[in-house]
């Protein structure tokens, strides 16, 4: 495994893999690596011959008084988990060779980041897409894997692939792997270290609250009194906060009120002890209560 900081390195790595007419995936992250990110990796190695692992703490997603400084950094030990999964190439910028003196561009799509996390986190959107685009230029890569816990992320990111005719990856190229979860159906997060370990215990309320949810919506009910039970199971479970709890069509992420069946999901954030926690899950038949 590779691990390179600069952008002649970079280029130099990503040429070598080319020039042998390999395919490579990119895996973008924060680090902070967990089982989440190596499925990310594993779909990104059944997908193409060689996987490059960006790792950058991208300051342009991060508002004023959020955690930019206290997100948890663990070089070494992200490093032997990509060995350890076979990673080919690992990209790990300094900030700047990321975000050079005079850094003056931004990426913004437009209406998808009007609502949800969008509307909670102003900005945060502006500075995922920024840095993906360049991530995309940098390592030009053939496939791309997200997380589909970040769903508003991944439809963002497809959404400017799909805008501005990104050839390497191509809109289609980018590839969703489905969340993974603890035992009580608490997403995966770098995040969920914040968590006091009563507060872990009580965020599984989260994932039960949501997937009583769909059930549900999926067996006729309105959406909006099936929201209104969620939001107070999860006040009862011990969330101070609810940024939002909606259904919205998958794609375009449109409000729905009444399900009819169309591709759709269920998106809550929610604060519990000082930790914002994220989750979505598809409205379809099948999701157990
Ligand atoms: O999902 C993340 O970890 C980040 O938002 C990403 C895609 C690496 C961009 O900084």
């Amino acid at each position: 495994m590779q691990t390179v900081s600069t952008r002649v390195a970079l280029a130099k790595a990503v040429a070598a893999i080319k020039s042998g007419g390999k395919t490579l995936a990119l895996v973008p992250t924060m680090g902070a690596l967990h089982r989440g990110h190596l499925a990310l990796v594993e779909a990104a190695r059944a997908r193409a011959d060689c996987v490059a692992v960006s790792i950058f703490v991208n300051p342009l997603q991060f508002g004023a008084n959020e955690d930019l400084a206290t997100y948890p950094r663990q070089p070494d030990h992200d490093a032997a988990m990509l060995r350890a999964a076979g990673v080919d190439l690992v990209w790990a910028p300094t900030r700047d060779a990321m975000l050079p003196p005079g850094f003056a561009t931004t990426v913004g799509v437009a209406g998808l980041d009007a609502a949800l996390c969008g509307l909670h986190r102003p900005g945060h959107f502006d500075g995922v897409a920024t840095i993906v685009l360049k991530l995309f230029n940098q390592v030009r890569p053939d496939v791309a894997v997200f997380g589909e816990k970040d769903w508003q992320q991944l439809t963002i990111i497809r959404r400017m692939a799909r805008d501005l005719d990104l050839a390497q990856p191509s809109a289609d190229a980018i590839i969703a792997v489905a969340t993974v979860r603890e035992a009580d159906g608490l997403a995966l997060s770098s995040r969920n270290r914040y968590l006091s370990p009563a507060d872990r215990t009580r965020a599984g309320a989260l994932n039960r609250a949501m997937r009583a949810g769909v059930a549900a919506i999926v067996a006729g009910e309105a959406v909006e009194p099936v929201l209104d039970r969620l939001r107070a199971a999860l006040c009862d479970a011990g969330f101070d906060r609810i940024d939002y709890a909606d259904v919205r069509t998958a794609d375009t992420l449109d409000p729905i009120t009444d399900w009819q069946g169309q591709a759709a999901r269920l998106l809550v954030a929610a604060h519990i002890g000082g930790a914002r926690l994220i989750d979505n899950l598809a409205v379809e038949p099948g999701c157990a209560a």
